[in-house]
Order: structure tokens, then sequence, then C-alpha cells
């Protein structure tokens, strides 16, 4: 399989953007990241981005009257700068059906819950609401339905008792910062297959035993 040319989106911090830069860096994704793009100047990403040396790109959406008109700008700057797969990471606009159908299959998403549970916004206070036991993330393809589309990967963390939004946060932000670039390996070793709405990786069986919340 050709060796991916990433295009990384983001709005904010971009922490899981470091953590996919360093894995290519450091050879354990074999991919290239070729640009990160921000819809906002004030991206804290944008600035470790630079150090590390990659392109950068702002495309700012108060720039455009539409959305079509700025996903247009996205998909010309990624194409610009020869990216073949999008990975969102922590992107917070809406994407219009054509620019996901025009990335379909070579666009994915990390999102911080176990979905289908809790997809959008405020996902850790919603989770703490309904007082789950388990939280997560997940690394899915990308389809129309915000934080829908084949599961690649997932990754589950314990609630704990005393937990606020900001704790679960860090707890489920350190398991994406290992989730996601193992779910981009995986994809840029070519062993993972969309079939329909399910995505299926060959990789090893996971250790079969439950983690439970509170444990036995
Ligand atoms: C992460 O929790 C990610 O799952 C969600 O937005 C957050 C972005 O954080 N989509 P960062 O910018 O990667 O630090």
């Amino acid at each position: 399989m050709a060796r991916l040319k990433l295009g990384i989106l983001i709005s904010g911090r971009g922490s899981n953007m470091q953590a996919l830069i360093a894995a290519c860096r450091e050879g354990r994704v074999d991919a290239e990241v070729r640009l990160v793009l921000s819809n906002r100047v004030d991206a804290g990403g944008l600035a470790h981005a630079k150090t590390a040396g990659i392109a950068t790109c702002i495309v700012s959406h108060r720039d455009f009257a539409d959305r079509a008109g700025f996903d247009a700008a996205l998909d010309q700057a990624l194409r610009r700068a020869g990216v073949d797969f999008v990975c969102l990471a922590g992107f917070m606009r809406l994407l219009t059906p054509g620019f996901i159908e025009s990335w379909r299959d070579r666009m994915i998403n990390i999102h911080p819950s176990l979905l289908p549970a809790f997809p959008g916004l405020d996902t850790h206070r919603r989770a703490l609401e309904a007082g789950v036991k388990l939280a997560g993330c997940t690394v899915h393809f990308v389809r129309f339905e915000t934080d829908s589309g084949p599961i690649v990967a997932q990754a589950a963390v314990p609630v704990l008792a005393d937990d606020d939004e900001a704790s679960l946060a860090v707890r489920v932000l350190a398991a994406e910062h290992r989730l996601y670039p193992l779910a981009l390996r995986l994809i840029a070793e070519g062993r993972v297959q969309v079939a329909g709405e399910r995505a299926l990786a060959k990789a090893p069986t996971p250790p079969q035993s439950a983690l439970l919340n509170p444990p036995d």
C-alpha cells in the first residue's frame, strides 16, 4: 500500500494531532503529515505543527458565505498539498455531504465516547449524567451524521465515582493519544477494510477478559 499523505484538520489545542505527528515521525505509523489545517487562527496546535516543521494553513469559516464554499476551500488546500487521507482531530465544523463523499473511506475522526453512545458535544457531561461506568473513545470513518461511520477502533476506561467532566476528559484523552495512532497504523498497513457500515481490522485478538467497574 502506498504511503499515506496525511492532512490533519484541527480547531484547537491539537493534542491528538501531536500524537499522530509523533507516531509518523517515530516510524510507528508509515505515513507522512503533509498539512495541518485549522479553521481558527488561534488554534494552539498550529504552533506545535510549525515547530515540527509541518506545513500549516488556516482556512477560516468566517471568510465564506456558506458551508459549501468553506468545504471547497478545504478540499482545494488538501489536494494542493498532495493529501490523500484526512484525520479530523478536534475539528469543530460540520462538513457538507459533498466533502464527506469525496473523502469517503479516506477520512477518519476521533470522538471521546464509546460510539454510538454520546455523539456530538458535551460528551463527558452527558456520560456522567447517564451514570455510565465505562467511558472511552472511538476512531471511525466519517459519514454524514455527526460522529457516525464505520468504527475502526475503540478504547474503554472506567468512570470513577468522584469524576467530573475534567477528570474524565483527562483519562479519556490519554486513551485517545494511544488509540488514534493505532487506528491510523492499521489503516496505513492496509489492514482495515470497510464493508458497508462496518470496518474490519486484521489485528491481533484482544484479551478476552472484561473490564469491570466496579471491579470484582
Ligand atoms: C478530543 O477529545 C477529540 O476526541 C475531540 O476533540 C478533542 C480534541 O482535542 N474530537 P485535541 O485538540 O486533539 O487536544
